[in-house]
């Protein structure tokens, strides 16, 4: 067991956002990793929440009519109602408007003044006020306009504080070259390592009160609030307990121990999030603010979920909604779908008939099948009682069925160990495709009915123990992804696993001599497909 615990953050959402099919593949995503943790019996904190402050929060707030501090807790309420129905086991919550965080980012900023990191400038250029940044000759498009990303465009003159970013560009270069566990898939550090050579810039940090005062005030001038991004950025530190002891930010009970966290094993965030704000903000950030190269967070990089190719966004009003989707076929049918069907990484297409076509076949028919199939049969021929049967020599059939699961469980220890859930997956559904294939090939209902026959009804034991054995395995380790699969699962085969580390209960054979499995209860019942219109 590692002496610090493991420390998972999430990207925070922002409150002005309807739910969105990307929030809860990123939550679902980071739980199955944090809950993998614990199925290894590792200590593991879970840190998510949402981003309060910033210019899109206020101007939504203001459309509406209402204040932005209660815009944003209302849609945080939003928020929290979505991760508690889809089983977002978080420890910590990150609420950006929180007392804590203010104080953490105020000291940070004051430290960063104080070391003459901060200096006060003024600038002239062009402002996109969607994307809350001052635009440069780079971002114009081949026809030297500002393209339609950057919203509405205004010229604007300002003073403002900024942060040294240029003095840290070459730390920044040199640490991402000699780290490639830095950021996760590899491919993506050759975007953050460009995105580095090409810093220009230091980073404006401040926006005067005059246009904008929904955010951190700094603690060395009260006429400005703090850029949201660096508001937000510190959101992993301030919820992750750091300054505490210091006197900076009061102990408080609930506060994690910052020394047994820091620094995050994974932080997971989407693709359009790493260049600039967290692989080069960030890090930068940290390093500005005295953390050494060993302290810097590891980032794990997702990709987008499309519809039919496309971006999801308000505009074409093809948001896919996770609420929407959990309430209409069950959070284990969602949860399974996005784990499923995106390879950590890459971009997926999302598609409701896929999401019922992979449940019903995988789940419905794959797994359920083969879970009420035993317990019935094992019901029917053996009053629910197992023996591993078989006689001196195991035969090939159940020889076949436990090498799969032993190579299985090692392919799926990999994969979750890789961020890789997909793959974990795709390894335990092979032990479904062999159990399901040994009752096709075995037929144990043949069996039954040469009752006067030893050696028969011996591998008519073998069979069920084997079948039983197979879903032991799956249900113990399909935890992370569907925890409340695998209890029900794990409870129809009246199994428990010891506490500590269970994927070691996982060996063939866990099941002992004369062990009585529950009735069985359908687990996955069938999506009825929609009619084709
Ligand atoms: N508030 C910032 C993050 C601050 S972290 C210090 C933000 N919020 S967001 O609501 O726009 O996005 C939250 C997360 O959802 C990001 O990691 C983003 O990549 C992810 N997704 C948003 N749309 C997505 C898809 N279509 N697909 C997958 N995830 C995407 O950025």
């Amino acid at each position: 067991m590692s002496a610090r615990t493991f420390f998972i953050t999430t990207a925070i959402d922002y409150t002005n956002a309807a739910p969105h099919i990307g929030h809860a593949y990123e939550k679902i995503l980071a739980d199955t990793l944090v809950r993998y943790q614990r199925l290894r019996g590792r200590p593991a904190y879970f840190l998510t929440g949402v981003d309060q402050h910033g210019q899109k929060v206020a101007q939504s707030a203001a459309k509406e009519g209402i204040p932005p501090r209660e815009f944003a807790e209302r849609n945080t309420a939003g928020f929290l109602a979505l991760y508690a129905k889809l089983g977002i086991s978080y420890d910590g919550w990150a609420a950006t408007t929180d007392s804590r965080h203010i104080r953490v980012v105020q000291a940070s900023l004051q430290r960063l003044f104080d070391c003459g990191q901060i200096y006060k400038a003024a600038y002239e250029g062009f402002y996109s006020v969607r994307q809350e940044q001052f635009l440069t000759d780079k971002e114009r498009d081949a026809e030297g306009n500002f393209g339609p990303e950057w919203g509405e465009v205004v010229p604007l003159r300002e003073e403002n504080y900024y942060f040294k970013l240029r003095e840290h560009r070459q730390w920044l270069i040199d640490f991402i070259s000699a780290n490639p566990s830095f950021i996760t898939p590899a491919y993506r550090a050759a975007d953050a390592l460009n995105a580095a050579r090409k810093i220009e810039e230091d980073l404006c940090i401040s926006r005067p009160k005059s246009r904008l005062d929904w955010g951190i005030e700094l603690p060395f001038d009260r006429d400005y609030v703090n850029y949201v991004w660096f508001d937000a950025l510190m959101n992993y530190a301030s919820f992750g307990g750091w300054l505490d002891g210091e006197g900076t930010a009061k102990a408080e009970p609930d506060l994690p121990d910052f020394s047994a966290l820091w620094p995050p094993d994974v932080q997971v965030i989407g693709k359009d999030i790493l260049v600039p704000a967290h692989g080069i903000y960030w890090p930068i950030m940290l390093h500005a603010l005295g953390f050494a190269d060993d302290q810097m967070p590891r980032l794990l990089v997702h990709g987008w979920w499309n519809v039919k190719g496309e971006k999801m966004s308000k505009s074409t009003g093809n948001v896919v909604n996770p609420d929407v989707l959990a309430d209409a076929h069950g959070v284990p049918a969602l949860r399974y779908f996005l784990m499923r069907d995106m390879a950590t990484g890459a971009d997926a297409d999302f598609s409701e008939d896929r999401l019922i076509a992979r449940y019903n076949a995988d789940l419905a028919n794959g797994l359920g099948n083969l879970l009420n199939r035993t317990l019935t049969m094992t019901q029917r021929y053996r009053g629910g009682m197992l023996s591993r049967g078989g006689g001196a020599t195991e035969a090939e059939e159940i020889k076949r069925v436990r090498t799969v699961a032993l190579e299985a469980a090692l392919a799926y220890e990999s994969a979750m160990e890789a961020a890789l859930p997909h793959a974990a997956l795709e390894a335990l559904w092979s032990i479904v495709a062999a159990a399901n294939s040994l009752i096709e090939t075995s037929a144990p209902f043949k069996l039954a009915k040469v009752a006067n026959d030893a050696t028969t009804q011996h591998r008519l034991d073998a069979v069920l123990y084997a079948l039983a054995e197979s879903l032991r395995i799956v249900g113990v380790l399909i935890a992370p992804v569907l925890p409340e699969s695998s209890d029900a699962l794990l409870t129809q085969l009246a199994f428990t696993p010891a506490e500590g580390d269970r994927f070691a209960s996982c060996e063939w054979g866990g099941l002992a001599e004369g062990h009585a499995l529950g009735a069985p209860t359908p687990l996955f019942p069938r999506i009825e497909m929609p009619a084709a219109q």
